[in-house]
């Protein structure tokens, strides 16, 4: 009990160590005053109810202590605090001539670790919701035992339909046994062993949203009625209007030979697409996340959605607030086509969802409409080896070794590459002359990119594998076999069959890790969240306490695992966990045992309600402007710095991205695009290719599509809650009109920004009569009206109703180094470490009995061998070589001189990494010459 109050305290501790420095000036003086008042008011409270949340904002004294006078005013504003604290920041976030601007630093930093983590804990209190029946249970209990304590649901049984329906138990209690839980399974049954449904192929999307709020074009309820007063529809405001009013790339005089995205004929370099640009993610970081959601979500069939079809609108524009026609010539001047249509989403179930009644409050056991998600759930590399019967039989395992994944050599270029489709496999039309890969659709180069690597580095592992099997044939390989498991494998005699299952989790985890402590703290590129991150893997304690963090699993697992209690085993769970980590969670148990689902499922924790993506998640990941019209093409073998070619993506599209890839080289892509830039998330910034793209698979006369549009209208379709309400749900402070979307005073373009919003989504005279919502209250208690605050009967802006994706993309107060917005972060905390608590294999089945020896050691130090540091104290981290840059030195071993500076392959590669996360646009030693930083 000694270590739980020590690591209790562990913030607290370091707060007060801070605070207690003795301050010489007197700014410095009032805020170690301000944290004395802020330790005497005790820790936040965890909110009883969901209206009393804290919204990110925290109280005076606190703010002061935390950050200063910057902190304090910054709490008029809706956006969450921590962002402003001491330390958050660049250079220019540490105080200047305090006596320890370090102490000040370490106040902020451990306060916005404390903020982020009461958010996790309100997150995972209340905005789990699943759609496939457990929910009643979930408020209701069951057998005594609070709702949020229950881990094993009937809902999470296998069906009679089930190929595996037997070998799990049948009719009796379910429990996954044998080769099945050796490994990921292709439909993603059984990684949790006793919930063998959970997180499978065809499982229904989840919800973070009150069921209630969800669909509020159906205007279901009084709430939803009177907080978008009958304006919504799905194609109102219309989403083409809104496309290209608010979301089209604004091409300066410098653009040149844009050619709406399409470059020049011959990939002239002169040729220019303007887009605004992040100055420290690279395209490659685009490319992971799409690679990313191929793994984790999908709501299409086989590259198809239903079989009707809809309008996509370009038909309405608002006019003094009232829809309008659009005339033709309209249309035109805006570039939006009405003739384009879509095929519907599928919809899983849109019957009247039933009701029950708990503690006096009526509830709705499911959303009105659900949506399967036709991919695996778990972060189990699916998009690589498949989420079902049919997409995998598109992978290609190499005849002369099944362990492998078939690479074949390429003339000119070196290294393996993955085969192409051949008209035999279960293929659509539109992906003919792609290379094989499990999750096929919208692809271009950058998922080819990735495939490629991806299968090299599975590749590595097995020859790696097969290199220390010859020289120790006889050692223990590790792996054991369920159905014998006292039986030692010997190298020699893993079969290929072990080997390539062994491979599959390697290579999952390897991704995880880059994603959590490679892209993320890239993504959200300062101190707090380089230390979260981590913290979610190795744990706040890091790797240099190994006894202290084994313990403090054991407790985790042990005592807050298994208790019936809520509060134990949810939220002290959850803050546990961040000092040994979420990554191996229980997989250290003394006396572990493969064959007893206590020691091989019991490190996960689903919070109770089963595992799968909410709707909102996909909502949130709708990054569509991270991508730029034209790839800045440079060749290894000429001058890194120069720009040779530059190569329209669109020309990468589908089968074109095989020439694209084989007869440049994946070397050349990978410096291209780990030197470029992406594309900023935020309004106008939508690619031109996307507003016009042809998708060969629609049965329509033009094939064309807005995908920015499209993005709106599948929100619409699957009922995302707007932006406001969004916000509220997830505990984050609601705006009051569009003008909150920019700093104060508003800028001239920003102004632009805010009256254009105005005039795709209105206003209306506002009735304070009217409550919108229940999620929150007014600061005095009071319940909000869709005044928001201004005089009842004045003139308000509609932003109820702004869609999520154009008020992330508008919100333009972010915390430092924040690639995205605060909104969608929000969503990342709750599912990003949901998605590693939940997975087995990333928990208490991560042992050498599944993986190997060698496949544990490979994922702890990035490939084999002892783990490697780099040179000197990146943001003044001791920093082992990066994960994603130890999987390119391996696989592409052409880049070993550009990669040698780079400390993040996520960093645009030749940018200088300069002093404490600054987001400077300035070259390192050597890279001068390199146009890109012309301007
Ligand atoms: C480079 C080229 C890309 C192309 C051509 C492309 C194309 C598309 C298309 C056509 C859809 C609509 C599917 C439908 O609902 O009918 C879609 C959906 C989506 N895209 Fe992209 N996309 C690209 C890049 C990205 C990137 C970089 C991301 C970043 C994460 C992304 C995230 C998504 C998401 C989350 C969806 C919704 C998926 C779902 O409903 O399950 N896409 N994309």
């Amino acid at each position: 009990m000694k270590l739980i109050r020590l690591s209790a305290a562990c913030g607290l501790v370091a707060l007060l160590t801070a605070c207690t420095h003795p301050g010489a000036k007197e700014q410095e003086a009032r805020e170690l005053e301000a944290c004395k008042q802020m330790v005497l008011a005790g820790l936040l409270k965890i909110p009883e109810a969901r209206d009393m949340r804290f919204l990110g904002k925290v109280a005076e004294a606190t703010a002061v202590c935390r950050g200063g006078q910057k902190a304090l005013q910054f709490r008029m504003t809706p956006w969450v605090d921590w962002s402003q604290y001491w330390g958050t920041g660049d250079m220019a976030s540490l105080p200047q001539n305090y006596v320890s601007s370090q102490g000040a630093a370490l106040r902020g930093v451990s306060g916005a670790l404390l903020d982020l983590e009461y958010q996790r804990i309100a997150l995972i209190k209340f905005n789990l919701f699943d759609n496939s029946g457990t929910y009643k249970t979930y408020v209701s209990g069951s057998g005594g035992a609070g709702g949020r304590s229950i881990k094993v649901w009937p809902e999470m049984r296998l069906p009679k339909t089930n190929p595996y329906y037997q070998a799990v138990g049948g009719e009796r209690a379910q429990e996954c046994k044998g080769e099945l839980i050796r490994g990921r399974t292709t439909t993603g049954i059984c990684n949790d062993i006793l919930n063998p449904l959970m997180g499978s192929s065809g499982a229904l999307f989840a919800r973070n949203v009150e069921f209630e709020t969800s669909f509020p074009d159906l205007g279901r309820n009084e709430l939803t009625r009177n907080r978008h007063g009958n304006r919504l529809g799905l194609l109102t405001p219309d989403p083409q209007v809104i496309s290209r009013n608010l979301l089209t790339r604004i091409q300066t005089p410098d653009s040149k030979n844009c050619n709406a995205g399409f470059g020049a004929p011959d990939n002239s370099p002169t040729a220019n697409c303007d887009y605004q640009k992040a100055p420290f993610f690279n395209v490659l970081a685009a490319y992971w996340i799409q690679f990313m959601t191929h793994d984790w979500f999908s709501h299409m069939e086989e590259g198809h959605n239903a079989a009707a079809y809809i309008d996509m609108g370009c038909t309405t524009q608002l006019v003094d607030g009232v829809p309008k026609p659009l005339t033709p010539a309209e249309a035109e001047k805006l570039g939006c086509r009405p003739g384009d249509r879509v095929d519907k989403t599928l919809v899983a179930d849109d019957s009247p969802p039933e009701s029950f009644t708990a503690g006096g409050k009526k509830y709705l056991a499911r959303a009105p409409k659900t949506f399967a998600n036709t991919n695996t759930a778990w972060w189990d590399a699916s998009q690589l080896y498949g989420y079902d019967e049919t997409s995998k039989k598109r992978v290609k395992r190499d005849p002369k070794d099944p362990a492998r994944l078939l690479l074949e050599p390429v003339a000119g270029v070196s290294g393996g590459y993955l085969p192409v489709l051949q008209a035999g496999d279960p293929i659509q039309p539109q992906w003919m002359g792609q290379e094989a890969a499990a999750f096929p659709d919208n692809w271009t180069i950058g998922m080819s990119f990735f495939h490629n690597l991806f299968a090299r580095e599975h590749d590595a592992f097995v020859e790696e594998f097969r290199r220390q099997a010859a020289e120790r044939p006889n050692a223990d390989s590790g792996l054991r076999n369920p159905a014998v498991p006292t039986r030692e494998i010997a190298n020699k005699d893993v079969t290929p069959e072990e080997l390539f299952t062994a491979a599959r989790l390697v290579v999952s985890a390897m991704i995880a890790k880059i994603h959590t402590t490679e892209w993320t703290p890239q993504l959200l590129y300062n101190e707090p969240l380089y230390k979260g991150m981590n913290a979610n893997w190795n744990g706040l304690l890091g790797t240099g306490e190994p006894e202290v963090s084994k313990a403090l699993s054991d407790i985790v697992v042990n005592e807050f695992g298994k208790t019936k209690d809520v509060v134990k085993s949810t939220q002290w769970y959850s803050v546990f966990a961040s000092g040994p980590g979420i990554f191996g969670l229980g997989s250290q148990v003394p006396g572990y045992d493969i064959t007893k689902a206590e020691s091989t499922n019991g490190g996960v924790n689903h919070f109770g309600s089963p595992f799968n993506f909410p709707e909102e998640f996909v909502t949130v990941y709708r990054l569509h402007s991270l991508i730029p019209d034209l790839i800045e093409y440079r060749d290894w073998r000429q001058d890194p710095n120069q720009i040779v070619q530059k190569v329209a993506v669109i020309n990468t599209f589908e089968g074109k991205a095989t020439d694209a890839m084989r007869s440049r080289g994946l070397a050349n892509w990978g410096l291209s695009m780990g030197r470029q830039r992406l594309g900023l998330l935020t309004l106008h910034n939508i690619p031109q290719f996307m507003q016009n793209i042809r998708l060969p698979r629609l049965d329509t006369p033009g094939k064309q599509i807005d995908i920015a549009a499209l993005d709106l209208i599948r929100d619409r379709e699957r009922g995302v809650p707007r932006f406001n309400e969004f916000r509220r749900q997830y505990g984050l402070r609601q705006l009051t009109g569009y003008d909150d979307f920019f700093p104060k005073p508003l800028s001239a373009e920003h102004r632009q920004w805010a009256q254009q919003l105005r005039e795709v989504y209105g206003t209306h005279v506002c009735d304070a009569s009217k409550v919108i919502t229940d999620a929150q209250r007014n600061q005095d208690n009071s319940p909000i009206d869709d005044c928001l605050g201004h005089p009842n009967g004045s003139v308000v802006d509609n932003i109820e109703d702004v869609d999520t994706v154009v008020g992330w993309l508008s919100e333009s107060t972010r915390p430092h180094g924040f690639a995205i917005s605060e909104t969608q972060f929000v969503v990342f905390i709750l599912n990003a470490s949901r998605r590693l608590f939940s997975d087995r294999f990333f928990t208490s089945s991560f042992r050498p009995e599944f993986y190997t020896t060698l496949g544990v050691d490979w994922v702890n130090h990035n490939g084999p061998g002892p783990e490697q540091i780099e040179q000197g104290l990146p943001n003044g981290h001791k920093q082992p070589v990066s994960p994603l840059k130890r999987v390119l030195l391996r696989n592409i071993p052409e880049l070993a001189d550009e990669l040698k500076p780079v400390v993040n392959a996520f960093d645009p590669w030749a940018r200088a990494r300069g002093e404490y996360y600054t987001l400077e646009w300035k070259p390192r030693p050597g890279a001068e010459s390199d146009p890109a930083f012309m301007k």
